[in-house]
């Protein structure tokens, strides 16, 4: 777990929704939230020094028992938002037990089911990975707590192994947990606490199924977590048949946290133009480690190798790569031995790696919110990020889908050498006042004074919005998309 100086980015403060019922100039910290010792060492040895706005709401909320539809931004914290409290619990239920252990506890054996009491279910393996790091760090110093993660690309003989011991806390992506399940190797008859992160993914068509059978399979009594940066209407009928009264926490950026990702688009004319543009805006001088996305896992292998004989140190990221590979790539972008990942969408949600300054969407995705969690791989934590998109003419549908979700306008830039050559009427915009050129240009780009959407306020991604209602035939598209 990668700690940073908190009083640099000040995200507690800067992404408070609601004033804290403390007096004004006392900030709630960890010590106010009803965390036991051993966690908040953990935090302090993490860097930790307050907790951000979705910790200071949920923490509370989560230990009173409460089920909760949370959103809040990419990198605002919601994974320590509820990993902490299921460990707190965990550590309660230990310290009640301690003078009679479990039968479990005692009497770890191969042959029986794993019973853990919390479960997080996780739309990637490289996502569920991390949480399961996230839960070490955390969970340091609770004596009896394990942690395992259950996905798919591992071998069964090892997984087995880690099952055996016992875990308290299962991470899992869904397909592979259901083979447990199903193989009596998993027993969620005991579950206490339920999670999902990235809710909205792991309720659409793609996961739904596989849901409902593993909620199926645990008692009633559970409570259960949504988490995610983009909650929308659609989520509201499933959440009903998921949730008990649940209470809704939505937190905002804060006005000035907004713009920490500067967002622009550049017009191309052709994949080469693509390329040639892709490798000036890698050459900026502002970049330490970027993200590029593609839409396919055939494309990322090209644009990496392309990258690659550039000069850049690259490396493909995508669902058809060995897990060990998959792995192997994700620590070398963590330890900075790769710099720039060309990733499918299998790394747009939920990963966390510091030193991701720039995003480029190479190709734009298929569904606005993705956009939303790709850029949001930069500008996490109170940092700022830049996120550059790459679209063709013809993309501009997409690209409005976008600006409406963000209720953003995405400014066009161009960059001298390398303009696009279709004639700036071609290109006219639908309402050309709205266009107010960004403070920052970065990589030598200059505003283009074009714009294609319509200009209104920012705002939060709330639950209830209609804002991506989808159409059943885009559900189906979603359904049948792999990274
Ligand atoms: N209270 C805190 N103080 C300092 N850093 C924190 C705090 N809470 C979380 N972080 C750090 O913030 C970063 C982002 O956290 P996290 O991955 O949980 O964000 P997220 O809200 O889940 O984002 P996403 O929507 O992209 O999944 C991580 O590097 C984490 O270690
Ligand atoms: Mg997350």
């Amino acid at each position: 777990m990668t700690s940073y100086p908190f009083s640099d980015t000040a995200i507690a403060t800067a992404l408070r929704s609601t004033p804290p019922k403390k007096q004004a100039d006392q900030k709630p910290g960890f010590s106010d939230l009803g965390l036991c010792v051993e966690i908040l060492h953990a935090l302090n040895v993490a860097g930790y020094t307050e907790p951000t706005a979705v910790q200071q709401r949920v923490i509370p909320a989560a230990l009173a028992g409460h089920d909760l539809l949370v959103s809040s931004p990419t990198g605002s914290g919601k994974t320590a938002a509820f990993i902490l409290p299921a460990i707190q619990r965990f550590a309660q239920t230990q310290h009640s037990n301690s003078a009679a252990p479990s039968e479990r506890t005692r009497t770890p054996h191969r042959m029986q089911p794993a019973r853990p009491a919390l479960l997080v279910l996780t739309p990637t393996r490289e996502l569920a990975l991390q949480v399961t790091n996230a839960a070490a760090t955390y969970g340091k110093r609770i004596k009896r707590l394990r942690t395992v993660s259950v996905l798919g690309g591992v071998p069964y003989r090892k997984q087995l192994e880690l099952l055996a011991q016992q875990p308290d806390i299962v991470v899992a992506t869904p397909g592979r947990l259901l083979d447990h399940l199903e193989r009596s190797r998993i027993d969620l008859s005991e579950l206490s606490m339920l999670v999902l992160d990235e809710a909205d993914r792991m309720l659409d068509m793609g996961f739904i199924d596989a849901i409902k059978t593993i909620v199926a399979a645990t008692p009633s009594s559970r409570q259960t977590l949504l988490f995610s940066a983009t909650l929308d209407a659609r989520i509201g009928a499933l959440t009903q048949r998921l949730l008990k009264s649940p209470e809704r926490i939505e937190v905002a950026h804060r006005p000035e946290q907004r713009d920490k990702i500067d967002q622009s688009i550049h017009w191309v004319d052709d994949r080469a133009h693509k390329d040639r543009l892709l490798t000036h805006l890698l050459s900026d001088t502002l970049l330490d480690q970027a993200i590029v996305f593609t839409a396919t896992k055939s494309g990322a292998n090209v644009l990496a190798n392309l990258l690659c004989d550039a000069g850049f140190v690259s490396a493909a990221l995508h669902g058809d790569l060995p897990q060990s590979a998959r792995n192997r790539t994700l620590r070398a972008l963590r330890e900075r031995r790769v710099r720039v990942l060309v990733a499918t969408d299998v790394a747009a949600r939920g990963i966390d790696v510091p030193g991701i300054t720039h995003v480029f969407n190479y190709d734009l995705p298929k569904f606005a919110e993705d956009y939303v969690h790709r850029i949001g791989r930069t500008g996490r934590a109170g940092r700022s990020g830049t996120a550059i998109s790459l679209a063709h003419h013809g993309e501009m549908a997409i690209v409005r889908r976008i600006e409406r979700l963000t209720r953003k306008t995405l400014p066009v830039r161009t960059i001298e050498g390398f303009e696009p050559r279709r004639a700036p009427s071609a290109l006219a915009p639908r309402n050309p006042s709205v266009y107010r050129p960004s403070a920052r240009t970065g990589a030598g780009a200059r505003p283009d004074p074009r714009t294609f959407a319509r200009r209104s306020s920012p705002r939060t991604l709330s639950v209830g919005a209609a804002h991506t209602r989808k159409s059943a035939s885009q559900s189906k598209a979603r359904a049948a998309r792999s990274y």
